[in-house]
């Protein structure tokens, strides 16, 4: 139904979707979006995950997850690029200047639809990375995509050639076949220091096999769900306090551990896990939005910025891979010091982008920029096809996973400290915004990511048909788009975003947006 009414429908029409139910095509106008789309929008009271286990049951509702859910999901290489940036980024906290990436050991797990993407990522950032996966299948058939360079059986072997690879300083992924918690522990036992920890096991669903208990094999496992479902909670509770205790062994020798947003420590911690700071509050561990991508990017406005050739041609992605480059490099001439480091790794990235292989389907590319970067190279991709030099309109979108558009307390704003990380009005304010301001297509999900009840995320779709008045649309949009969620962040009082308002709010006479003003600690702690 939905694919017959987009192929009927005109451009004075919009379709309104309803989690996954076309409600029907509505008159509306040329520049208003010609789609709107909700998942999972709940009253808030009913917003547990039992209700969705009962209302998607029923048919009334569905998980809108993140960009699959807006129509702008491009398979594993927004991953790919995300986690490379974060790696790189985690490397640059825990080593001295000068020294480099080489023979250094990320260790993590999972080798699932987004997981399998971190040994790929570990090699763009030139590291050592070893993956534990306990699906004997899921790691041979990353392995036969090319996911990852080497497959070991066996905990010792794994020591052995692990050992070699430092010693070589090779750039290579390494995928151990098993649990996760056994490499942590035999690296602890064997003295292997780890550079950089993480872990991306499917923890935002832990109970319906996201997370394999240690002590069980995957087989066992598979049965224990299916036959005594409380024990196997009970099983994974007590692998995850087991998890735990074998990272901070390690974190104390000076491993850099960082929650990759699958909810490990909010899990750890419901199942007693010493994951708390001392405060009790807190975890003893940053997420990687709290120490990188938050201040390092999404603060800035760098963000996972996305397009899609609609000629389905690669030579078309080809010439936006080289325009997006020239803008990147042209707009890095002139940027202060505070982002030349992401405007570089992201010069880099498109240089390299074709090389590494990740168009799968849809001939798409993301790239992290901010404001500036969106806005001029999506007006260059517009000349470029209004000149015919791109032979067809290019769609823009972005991952929900960035600077603005999602709210969400463990993951996307996990780096917001003034109390406003469990509200939610910024997602709604840039689907609304986004929506009169030229954007082709809207949409707001309950869930996506981190799990239903746990975050607003929203996004849209924009069409550059080579136009004068796509030029207007993408101005308007994409500056609101990306400083709504800078301006939200600065209130929040985060450093880096007053920084940046500040700099946007110079360069745009008709922003005016309300800063904070700082109070002296001293002040807030002899009044509370
Ligand atoms: N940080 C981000 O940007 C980001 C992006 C996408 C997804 N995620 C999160 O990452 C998680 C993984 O996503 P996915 O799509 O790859 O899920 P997935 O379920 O496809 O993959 C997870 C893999 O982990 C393996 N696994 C589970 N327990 C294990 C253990 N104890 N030891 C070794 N291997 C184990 C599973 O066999 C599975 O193959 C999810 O929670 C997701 O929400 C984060």
């Amino acid at each position: 139904m939905t694919m017959q009414y987009l192929s009927e429908m005109t451009d004075e029409q919009t379709l309104h979707m309803y989690s996954g139910h076309p409600m029907g095509l509505f008159p509306s106008s040329k520049d208003a979006p010609r789609v709107v789309v909700t998942n999972g929008m709940m009253i808030p009271n009913y917003s547990k995950p039992d209700d969705w286990e009962k209302y998607n049951a029923l048919g009334v509702t569905q998980y809108g997850q993140m960009t699959a859910g807006s129509y702008m999901y491009i398979g594993s290489q927004g991953i790919v690029h995300g986690t490379a940036i974060t790696v790189m980024n985690a490397f640059r906290k825990k080593l001295q200047k000068g020294e480099t990436n080489k023979g250094k050991i990320f260790l993590t797990a999972g080798l699932g639809g987004m997981s399998g993407a971190q040994p790929k990522a570990g090699n763009i950032a030139g590291c050592v990375t070893v993956c534990a996966e306990v699906n004997e299948k899921a790691a041979v058939k990353r392995h036969q995509q090319g996911w990852v360079d080497i497959l070991v059986f066996d905990l010792d072997e794994l020591v052995d050639r692990v050992r070699i690879a430092q010693e070589k300083e090779e750039v290579v992924s390494i995928a151990y076949v098993g649990n996760i918690v056994d490499v942590w522990e035999k690296f602890y036992q064997d003295e292997i220091f780890i550079h950089l920890g993480s872990d991306q096991t499917s923890l935002h669903n832990p109970w319906s096999g996201g997370y394999y208990p240690v002590g069980l094999t995957f087989e066992e496992s598979n049965q224990m769900l299916r036959t005594d479902p409380e024990n196997f909670k009970t099983k994974v509770q007590e692998s995850l306090r087991r998890h735990a205790e074998a990272v901070n062994k390690h974190t104390a020798k000076g491993t850099y551990f960082f929650d990759y947003g699958n909810a490990f420590l909010l899990e750890s911690s419901r199942a007693g896990a010493d994951v708390m700071a001392e405060n009790g509050i807190d975890f003893k561990y940053p997420s990687y939005v709290q120490d990188i991508l938050g201040p390092m990017c999404f603060d800035y406005g760098f963000g996972p910025f996305r397009w899609v050739c609609t000629s389905c041609k690669e030579s078309d992605l080809d010439k936006t891979d080289k325009i997006a480059e020239k803008v990147m490099l042209e707009i890095k001439a002139n940027s202060p010091e505070e982002i030349q480091q992401q405007m570089q790794d992201n010069i880099k990235w498109i240089q390299d982008a074709k090389k590494n292989k990740l168009v799968v389907g849809s001939q798409a590319r993301i790239l992290y920029a901010d404001a500036e970067g969106r806005s001029k190279i999506a007006k260059a991709f517009n000349d470029a096809i209004a000149n015919g030099e791109i032979t067809a309109p290019v769609v823009l979108g972005r991952d929900h996973h960035d600077v603005s558009g999602t709210d969400s307390p463990y993951r996307e704003t996990s780096n917001i400290y003034d109390g406003s990380k469990f509200t939610a009005d910024m997602a709604i304010h840039n689907v609304i915004g986004d929506s009169f301001r030229g954007a082709t297509w809207v949409s707001i999900h309950n869930g996506g990511g981190v799990g239903w009840g746990e975050v607003m995320n929203g996004g849209f779709g924009m069409l550059l048909d080579g136009s004068a008045e796509a030029e207007v649309r993408l101005k308007k949009m994409l500056f609101f788009d990306v400083n709504n969620g800078i301006a939200r962040r600065s209130w929040a009082r985060n450093e880096e975003a007053i920084f940046a308002i500040k700099r946007e709010m110079d360069r745009t006479p008709n922003l005016k947006v309300t800063l904070p003003n700082i109070v002296a600690e001293d002040l807030l702690d002899e009044i509370i």
